[in-house]
């Protein structure tokens, strides 16, 4: 819309010439005192000093001075958008949430899509796994759906996740590279982390290069479980499946993109939306019983697996449509808290230990990046349902309790909120697993390698050759010897040929040896011919 109204100068005695009128209100300070002079500060005098009793200046200045909040740890560079979800095939039977059984309704969702590496002001297209994160406002309480566009992740403990993150980020003492994995720390502690392969290969594939954030898959990962009205579980892992493909660049494509447009992702997700070409994906769902469970040829609760849709089908069960741009992106798209402990009563969780430690991380993190306890007050974190409880006071308390009981059991206000046995969180009566206490690792997560082999030789030649390529880059900037002869030395395993291609691209003669496998390494079938096990 155009604004200027030849007005924009200051006066000769450098009195402000814009004022307000018609369509432009006064300006005000956050006490709602109109400002006159919004160019000068106060001084004792021409050419005096500045005074100190200028609270006009004071303020603005303090405001600006504290802008800048703390950048996600992980996560930091990001867009989102604003959309709906609706569900088009019932889930009744399996679970009691409404938004996985009532058909037809349009929930608000809130969808961020991020690098992981890189700070809030790095560039779109480093090679780097993507962050897939969907808040929908659900009538029964925000469910949060955190996953990233690869299927598995790097550990299988979140006990190592800090670790993860201090070697791929930046190294503390040369502060580069700051958003990509091609340096020594990284490759270090992958090379010593036998788990990490089968990720490795995901991460040097071409999906590290999506050509859009429009054609990402997303993943939640994890295996969740629903719960539905008997107190019966059934495990369900979630799939975001882009309406236009997975589509992903060269790695040429990616650099010079990077060089001419740091924003592209950014950029692109904006356009489509302005232009009214809305995004969209279809959620599916793979689910399978505990006894199913039992018969893959291994442990679902380890997220360095996936189940592959050979064996358990994808079942679509809704879609995801964003049609709306954040209006101010630091209220939205920097101020939104994501946490995967957020699910509305007939979701659950598993033991899968990676998922236990991020049920803390998220809302650890969220209190010192958003500014203690209460920001789930903000617009963007607010549940679109009622809500109401006794948690009180706190930064930024922004609500107005009324009455004087915040507590229960109370018997002094009619309107004190109490809890709800008959639509509340249930958490699903698990059985105990028998055994000694301890820090424990189960011996059905020591494959690290078998599937790393499928999802490679699940590849076409070109794919293939597209990640012996990466990993020659990537490891080409590696300085340290042991640490490359290491990762030659774990691709001998996950493939030999894959290893050959990658020493040579290297100039590593003679090869080292094969690392040593803690479990035979499996030649699991990747083809569609392979028996379904299940699909409900
Ligand atoms: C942020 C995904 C593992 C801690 C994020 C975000 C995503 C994500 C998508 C960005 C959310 C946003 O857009 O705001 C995942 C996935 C994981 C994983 C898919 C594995 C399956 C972990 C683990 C931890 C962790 C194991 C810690 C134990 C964090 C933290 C943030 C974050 C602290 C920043 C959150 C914030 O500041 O709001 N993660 N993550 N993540 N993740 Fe994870």
């Amino acid at each position: 819309r155009e604004t200027f109204d030849g007005n924009d100068n200051i006066g000769a005695g450098g009195e402000p010439q814009q004022q307000a009128q018609a369509n432009h209100p006064p300006l005000t300070t956050q006490q709602g005192i109109v400002v006159a002079d919004n160019q000068n500060s106060l001084a004792d005098a021409k050419h005096g000093a500045t005074l100190l009793e200028d609270f006009i200046l004071r303020e603005k200045i303090t405001h600006f001075d504290h802008e800048r909040i703390p950048e996600r740890v992980v996560h930091a560079r990001g867009s989102a958008a604003h959309g709906y979800f609706v569900l088009t095939d019932s889930l009744s039977g399996f679970t009691t949430a409404k938004v996985l059984t009532e058909t037809g309704r349009r929930i608000p969702v809130f969808a961020r899509f991020s690098t992981v590496a890189g700070g809030a002001g790095s560039v779109d297209t480093p090679r780097d796994v993507r962050g897939f994160a969907v808040k929908l406002y659900t009538e029964e309480g925000n469910w949060d759906l955190v996953g990233n566009n690869i299927p598995v992740f790097f550990i299988q403990d979140a006990m190592k996740f800090p670790d993860l993150v201090h070697a791929l980020k930046m190294e503390p003492d040369r502060a580069f590279p700051q958003a990509a994995p091609a340096h020594d720390t990284f490759w270090d502690l992958i090379s010593l982390m036998p788990e990490s392969m089968h990720m490795v290969m995901w991460i040097m594939s071409d999906r590290t290069l999506p050509r859009s954030l429009r054609m990402m898959e997303g993943f939640g990962i994890h295996s969740f479980r629903l719960v539905n009205a008997e107190g019966r579980s059934t495990y369900v892992k979630f799939h975001w499946r882009p309406a236009l493909g997975v589509q992903s660049t060269v790695w040429d494509e990616a650099l010079k993109l990077q060089a001419a447009d740091n924003d592209y992702h950014r950029r692109d997700l904006f356009e489509a939306i302005e232009a009214g070409a809305f995004p969209a994906w279809d959620l599916c769902v793979q689910l399978f019983t505990e006894e199913q469970a039992q018969t893959l040829p291994f442990d679902h609760l380890d997220p360095t697996k996936i189940i592959p849709e050979e064996l358990i089908a994808l079942r679509r069960i809704g879609q995801m449509v964003l049609d709306r741009w954040p209006d101010n992106f630091f209220a939205e798209t920097e101020q939104v808290a994501f946490c995967p402990a957020n699910v509305p009563p007939g979701i659950d969780f598993t033991n899968d230990p990676l998922l236990q430690g991020r049920l803390f991380s998220y809302l650890d993190t969220q209190l010192l990046r958003l500014g203690g306890p209460n920001f789930a007050q903000l617009p963007i974190n607010a549940p679109q349902c009622p809500f109401a409880n006794n948690q009180r006071d706190g930064h930024m308390q922004t609500q107005r309790p009324h009455g004087r009981v915040a507590y229960e059991p109370s018997s002094l206000q009619a309107d004190s909120p109490r809890a709800c046995r008959a639509t509340g969180f249930r958490h699903f009566a698990q059985a105990a697993p028998t055994g000694t206490k301890g820090r424990l690792r189960p011996e059905s997560f020591a494959d690290h390698y078998s599937q790393a082999r499928m999802f490679y030789r699940s590849q076409d030649t070109v794919e293939q050759s597209h990640l012996a390529s990466a990993l020659v880059f990537e490891l080409s900037k590696v300085e340290t010897a042991h640490v490359r002869m290491a990762m030659v030395s774990h691709l001998l395993v996950i493939d030999e040929d894959l290893g050959k291609r990658v020493a040579q691209g290297l100039g590593i003669s003679p090869l080292p040896r094969p690392a040593e496998p803690a479990m035979p390494v499996l030649n699991l079938d990747p083809s569609p011919a392979t028996t379904l096990i299940g699909r409900m």
